[in-house]
Parts: structure tokens; C-alpha cells; sequence
């Protein structure tokens, strides 16, 4: 492949498939070959994908599924297996002595690899050590850690002993996680003592503390368990809280693994919806393991001495994934980096491809967009030869910002991925196979073999050919959410009301004269601020919590580095004192983390309602961003006189985001 020419980058702006060159008639033929028995015959495609893990009993057959009624979701249900077992111990005979997981550390010349047997003995001493402490098959157990090699070890020791993994993102606030604690019955966190920002501690075990006091007694967490990452001191409650390292070094490398039926739990993992209440999306054993590595494997082939980095963290849909379980079930060397993007300095993702002679490095847009604004310097200054592909995932990437990959960072050498998927579909459901799909920048191309991927009108009707519409799944895919965590019928809620028979994603979509997917964004209240969702809800519930605030009304508006970034409209009681504005981001911060920060809040008189009171979210947007006029029809506000006043609020207030 070569770099592009100025008429080609514009063809591809122009959305025309153009970037072809590693296409083959063979490699086509055999991806056509799989779409085509993927639709028609979806077990014997599914049974035949199930011979990529080693089950300790086989499964007989694959789906037994029904997204009607009180939708049922099973698959390879009468086989039995351990993923550790999958990752680690399958791969000891041929591949033991090579690297699994190397570890980047933010301080200069700080690094860590690990061999598949050195990780193995690892992942066999957590595990015992959990055991040692009562925890047992079924239990749940959070984790709360920064990038660093323990994180991947106790997902894995997690899943030896049975114990479903509750991965907690380092940013919630302790009202965040102690509500997840108690909705997970967590019975053990295992945490840091504090993360690595440059010179910055980031608190973890403190803000776990808090958690557990917020809690209180309707928390079931009996034991915390502290990693040493950076020196600090923390207090630790005799009893409950114990030192990883002590607790480790006293196994011997040994764990029994705990035989699991399919369709025992793995992990369950927190995202946002329309209500304020996070979900947690249950995963289960045998599909999600046939579907990880499936996935990865489809959309990055691995060879032989490959180092997969997947920038995503661990808690993350991604991070669980492309991380950890996809890359180890297909026996690849997977990396990960403690620190930020340019921390300590712009260009460290390039050094540290260069370094490791990275193949596949998979981000998110938001870091590509900020990557570019540091310039072409940085990563002109570095070998990036080895990058075979370069994925993507979490939002929409514009076709500017995919060309900027390809070029830049890819030298026109590497294909870019862009993969759409959920923390509900907990693999990749849209995107490219190398060699059989023509590349299209800014599309995440069409579905993977045998997902059954359809766009609808509003109604949920289906139909066929270009155009925009919801995007939803006939049909159910291994790695496919069960349920939501003690909340069924949330979940068929969610999911199965909008169109009878079909899994609904929450996303439109168009589909181009080619079949190719263009993403256009969520249909519900999530905002997606830098590839974190967020429910309009959560934050709405969050401001509610002011006694001074009547209302309030969040909103996603366009952001350059971050995709989308919060904007509040709140309105207070009356004959209460006044509230400023960066008072509501705080309380925002403390309740949902710091992610969740609103670029502007605006407090005013009135917020434009529907005659039956309900906010329009649609309008406050255009608002928002700065539109003055040109609404479209307003006939369905019971007062239209509200709008006015809040375009010259905005106007007045409105700072560059
Ligand atoms: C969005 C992340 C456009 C989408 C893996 C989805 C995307 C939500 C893409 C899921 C893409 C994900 N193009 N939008 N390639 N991939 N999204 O659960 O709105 O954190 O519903 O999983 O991200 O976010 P989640």
C-alpha cells in the first residue's frame, strides 16, 4: 500500500471505497464463504469457531437463544471450561518461554515482560491466595487498579477460582464505586495504594475507604487487597486489608482451576444507560470465550511475533477484550502503558512502538484527535515501521482523523481497523477483515461473518438498501450480554422492546450503495465523552442532589478533542440562594468522577418542555452549540417563549469548549 496523493485523500473523504490494495480474490472468496454459511447455517459456523478454545467438556451444540418473550440468551450451554486455563495454561507446551505480557511503566526505563509461564505462576498465586481468603466460585470481586500487571493478573486469578471480576474505572468518584460495590455484592476489592500521573498520586486505596463507609453495612466487601504501586502510604484496616505482595509470595504457583459450565458468570461490567442507575452487563464463560477470540482474531491475524498494544483501560469493554482475554486465548503478546497518552512527554506512544516493535496498536478516537493536534513532528520522529494495523473504536472518527492514521502514524503501510462494538456486545460486531474488505475512512466497514446486523425506521421496521436508520441484530452472537445484573427485565427493556425479535443498540447508522455502516451516534441520552458514556441521567440525578436546584437538563454538544463534551442547563427553586455554576461541576465530579465534569453550566429561568413535561434534550443541544435559529418545528413546546431567553444565555456565556 502507499501513502495517499491530495485526490485520493479527497476520494476518500468523499466516502468511495479506495484504499483496496491489500485485497485478495483468495482472502475475499474465503470471507464471502464464511458470511454466506455464517447466515445460513449459523451452528455448524458457531460449533466449527468453538474449536479455537480447549474445553474440559465439549459442547454439543451451539445457540439455543430467543430475543422474544423473557429473551433468553445461552450458547455452547452444555460445555464446561476455565478461561485462565484457556490463557495461560493451554499455551504453556508450545509457547511458554515467549513474552504474554509486556508492561510499560510511566517512569522512564520502568518496564516489565513477563513469559506465558511467569505469568501463569502468577495468575496460580493470586488465585490460591484468593482461595486462601474463603473467596469461592460465584463470588464477586472488584478491581480497582491503574495499568499495571496486577490489574490482568487478578481478572485472570478471578476467573481461575470462578470468581466473576467486577473491573471498576479509577475515575468514578467513592459514591460512584461504593454503588457498585453494593449492587455487584462484591465481597472483595483489590486496589492500589495510588495511581502514576507524572508527579500526581491519584488515591485509589483512600477512595475505596470512602466507598466502604458510604456503604457502610449494606456493603458484602470482607477483604481488600493493596497493591503497591507508588510508595504512599495508606492505612490498612487490620483484618479487612492486606498487602497484594504479602498475600502473593506466600503461595506456591499452583491453582487448581475451577471447572465453570458456559453459562457461569465471567465478569460483569458497569456502563451507562438512559437511567441514572449504572448497569452492570453480565458475561459468561463459553461464548465470550469463543467470541473474544474469534473476534480479535478475525480483525487482527496474528503471526508470529506480533505485540498487540490495545490502548484501552482494563476497565473497559476493550480493555477486557483486546487486552486481555483476545489477545491471550490466541496465544499474541499483549502490552500495556501505565500513564497517558504524552505523559511524561508527546511522542511516548511512538517510543514505545518503536521500542517493542509494536504490529496492531488499537485506541480510541478521542487520543488519535489529540494526538493530532501535538503535530506530525512527534510521530515522524520514530520507527513505526513494524504497525501492521491500527484499530479504532468507542466513537465515530471522522474521515480526517482516520486519514491522519493511516498517513502519519501508518505511513499509508498500516490498514486502519474502525470497529464498531458495545460493552454489551463485548467483541467487535462492525469491522474490516484484513485482505477481503476495502477500506472506507470514517466507516466501521460491514458486519462481521454470521452477525445478522439490520437498519430500521423509527418503528422498527426493517429495511433493505442505503439509508440512515437504528441499528439492530436479528440474531444472537456468542459473546452476546445475558442479562443485566439482578435487573432482567431492565434489560429486555433496554434491548428487545424497540423492534420485536431484534437486539437494539442504541446507535443510528447509515448504510452507503456498498453495505458499509456509518456510525452516526447514540439514539438515546448517553453523551460519549471521549469514548466514556455517560446517561444524561446520571448527571441530571447527580446536580438533583444540590436542594437548591429545581431541574436540570444535560446535554451532549460537539467537542474537538474530547467527540462530545456535557453542557447543564439548571434551574433553581425558588426563594433559594444563588448556585454558581462551577459549584454544579463539583458536585458532578464528586458524585459520578471526574470524567463526568461539564465543559459549561448555565443556570436559567425555564427549560423548553413537551405539552406532557418532558425536556427536549434536542433543542437545548442546537442551543447549546451556539444555534440561534433554523429549529426545525417547535410546535410540540408547551411554551416556545422559553427559547429565546436561553440563546442569549448562551450567547452571553458561551466560551470556546
Ligand atoms: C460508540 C466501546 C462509532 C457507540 C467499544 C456505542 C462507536 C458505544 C464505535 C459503546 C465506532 C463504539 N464508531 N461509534 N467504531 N464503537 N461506538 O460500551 O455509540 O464503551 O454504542 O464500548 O460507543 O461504548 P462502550
Amino acid at each position: 500500500m502507499t501513502p495517499m496523493n491530495l485526490e485520493d485523500a479527497f476520494t476518500a473523504r468523499q466516502n468511495k471505497a479506495l484504499i483496496s490494495e491489500t485485497v485478495t480474490p483468495e482472502k475475499t472468496a474465503a470471507y464471502e464463504a464464511k458470511v454466506a454459511q455464517g447466515r445460513d447455517d449459523p451452528e455448524g459456523f458457531w460449533m466449527e469457531e468453538s474449536g479455537r478454545i480447549s474445553w474440559a467438556v465439549a459442547p454439543t451444540h451451539a445457540s439455543t437463544s430467543d430475543f422474544t418473550g423473557n429473551v433468553s440468551i445461552r450458547w455452547f450451554d452444555d460445555g464446561k471450561l476455565n478461561l485462565s486455563v484457556n490463557c495461560l495454561d493451554r499455551h504453556l507446551k508450545d509457547r511458554g518461554d515467549q513474552i504474554a505480557l509486556i508492561w510499560e511503566g510511566e517512569t522512564d526505563g520502568v518496564r516489565r515482560e513477563l513469559t506465558y509461564r511467569e505469568l501463569h505462576a502468577e495468575v496460580c498465586r493470586m488465585a490460591a491466595a484468593l482461595r486462601g481468603l474463603g473467596i469461592k466460585r460465584g463470588d464477586r470481586v472488584a478491581i480497582h487498579l491503574p495499568m499495571v500487571v496486577e490489574a490482568v493478573v487478578s481478572m485472570l486469578a478471578c476467573a481461575r477460582i470462578g470468581a466473576p471480576h467486577v473491573v471498576l474505572f479509577g475515575g468514578f468518584s467513592a459514591e460512584g464505586i461504593s454503588e457498585r460495590l453494593v449492587d455487584s455484592g462484591a465481597v472483595a476489592v483489590i486496589t492500589a495504594d495510588a495511581a502514576r500521573r507524572g508527579a500526581k498520586r491519584i488515591p485509589h486505596k483512600a477512595t475505596i475507604d470512602d466507598a466502604l463507609k458510604l456503604a457502610g453495612t449494606i456493603s458484602s466487601v470482607k477483604h481488600v487487597i493493596v497493591v503497591n504501586v507508588t510508595d504512599t502510604d495508606v492505612e490498612m484496616k487490620a483484618g479487612r486489608d492486606h498487602a497484594y505482595s504479602a498475600l502473593v509470595s506466600a503461595q506456591a504457583p499452583e491453582c487448581e482451576p475451577e471447572i465453570m459450565d458456559a453459562e457461569d458468570v465471567l465478569f460483569l461490567l458497569y456502563t451507562s444507560g438512559s437511567t441514572g442507575k449504572p448497569k452492570a452487563m453480565v458475561h459468561t464463560s463459553g461464548g465470550y470465550a469463543v467470541w473474544a477470540s474469534y473476534t480479535l482474531g478475525t480483525v487482527y491475524p496474528q503471526q508470529p511475533g506480533d505485540v498487540h498494544w490495545c490502548t484501552a483501560d482494563v476497565a473497559w469493554i476493550t480493555g477486557h477484550t483486546c487486552v486481555v482475554y483476545g489477545p491471550l486465548l490466541n496465544g499474541a503478546t499483549t502490552l500495556i502503558y501505565e500513564g497517558l497518552p504524552s505523559s511524561p512527554r508527546p511522542g511516548r506512544w511512538w517510543e514505545i512502538v518503536q521500542r517493542n516493535r509494536v504490529t496492531s496498536l488499537f485506541t480510541a478516537p478521542t487520543a488519535i484527535r489529540a494526538l493530532m493536534r501535538e503535530g506530525d513532528d512527534f510521530p515522524r520522529q520514530f520507527d513505526l515501521s513494524s504497525l501492521r494495523a491500527l484499530g479504532t473504536a468507542g466513537e465515530p472518527i471522522s474521515a480526517d482523523a482516520w486519514l491522519w492514521f493511516y498517513e502519519v502514524v501508518g505511513r499509508g503501510k498500516a490498514l486502519v481497523l474502525d470497529t464498531w462494538w458495545q460493552t454489551e456486545t463485548a467483541g467487535i460486531m462492525l469491522g474490516p477483515v484484513p485482505g477481503a474488505t476495502p477500506l472506507k475512512p470514517g466507516s466501521a466497514t460491514r458486519p462481521l461473518p454470521s452477525l445478522q446486523a439490520v437498519l430500521t425506521d423509527e418503528k422498527g421496521n426493517i429495511f433493505e438498501g442505503p439509508g440512515e436508520g437504528c441499528l439492530c441484530f436479528t440474531r444472537s452472537w456468542p459473546g452476546q450480554a445475558r442479562t443485566i445484573w439482578q435487573g432482567h427485565d431492565r434489560f429486555i427493556q433496554t434491548y428487545f422492546t424497540f423492534a420485536s425479535g431484534m437486539y437494539f443498540s442504541g446507535d443510528g447508522a447509515r448504510r452507503d450503495e456498498d453495505g458499509y455502516f456509518w456510525i452516526t451516534g447514540r439514539m438515546d441520552d448517553v453523551i460519549n465523552v471521549s469514548g466514556h458514556r455517560i446517561g444524561t441521567a446520571e448527571i441530571e440525578d447527580a446536580v438533583g442532589i444540590d436542594h437548591r436546584i429545581a431541574e436540570a437538563a444535560a446535554v451532549g454538544v460537539q467537542h474537538d478533542l474530547k467527540g462530545q463534551g456535557i453542557v447543564v442547563f439548571v434551574v433553581m427553586r425558588a426563594n433559594k440562594a444563588g448556585v454558581l455554576p462551577s459549584e454544579i461541576g463539583e458536585v458532578i465530579s464528586r458524585q459520578v468522577g471526574r470524567y463526568a465534569a461539564p465543559e459549561r453550566v448555565y443556570v436559567v429561568d425555564e427549560l423548553p418542555k413537551t405539552r406532557s413535561g418532558k425536556i427536549v434534550r434536542r433543542l437545548l443541544r442546537k442551543i447549546a452549540e451556539g444555534q440561534t435559529g433554523e429549529f426545525g418545528d417547535l410546535s410540540s413546546l408547551a411554551d416556545s417563549s422559553v427559547v429565546q431567553p436561553l440563546i442569549d444565555i448562551v450567547a452571553r456565556e458561551r466560551k470556546p469548549a
